[in-house]
């Protein structure tokens, strides 16, 4: 699956979104190694902190059937994704992140270009 598909998918996820707040439709699609698809979108909350990244949502349904950090192949999402986002992509070891720039065109990252010199939790 191309980048530009997956980014594709995440836009037609971002129809589900519920943003009666912000009225921001966001849609995430997250593509397993072993070619499963899981979409999400932003749900959001009257107590604005509790919204949820359309990101996370995806990240959370894949991860609520078995899927484990290091079993993502690539993540699309219809924008450029939030600072607490880049640290779930990060901790997901995500290979591949598109997004949608403003101006159409497709970005292509790897999560540690995303947010260089991560926070990890020190060894317990
Ligand atoms: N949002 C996302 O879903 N992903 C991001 O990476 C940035 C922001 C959502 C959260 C909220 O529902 C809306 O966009 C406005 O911030």
């Amino acid at each position: 699956m191309t980048g530009e598909e997956l980014v594709a998918r995440a836009e037609a996820a971002a129809a589900n979104a519920y943003a009666p707040y912000s009225h921001y439709l966001v849609g995430a699609s997250v593509l397993t190694r072993d070619g499963r698809l899981f979409d999400g979108c932003n749900v959001e909350n009257a107590a604005y902190p509790l919204c949820v990244c359309a990101e996370e949502t995806a990240i959370v349904k894949a991860a609520s059937e078995g899927v484990r950090p290091g079993e993502v192949e690539a993540v699309g999402i219809t924008a450029s994704p939030c600072g607490g986002c880049r640290q779930w992509l990060h901790e997901w070891r995500v290979d591949r992140v598109y997004f949608r720039r403003d101006d159409g065109s497709l970005a292509e990252y790897a999560p540690g270009d995303l947010l260089p010199e991560t926070w990890d939790l020190p060894p317990q």
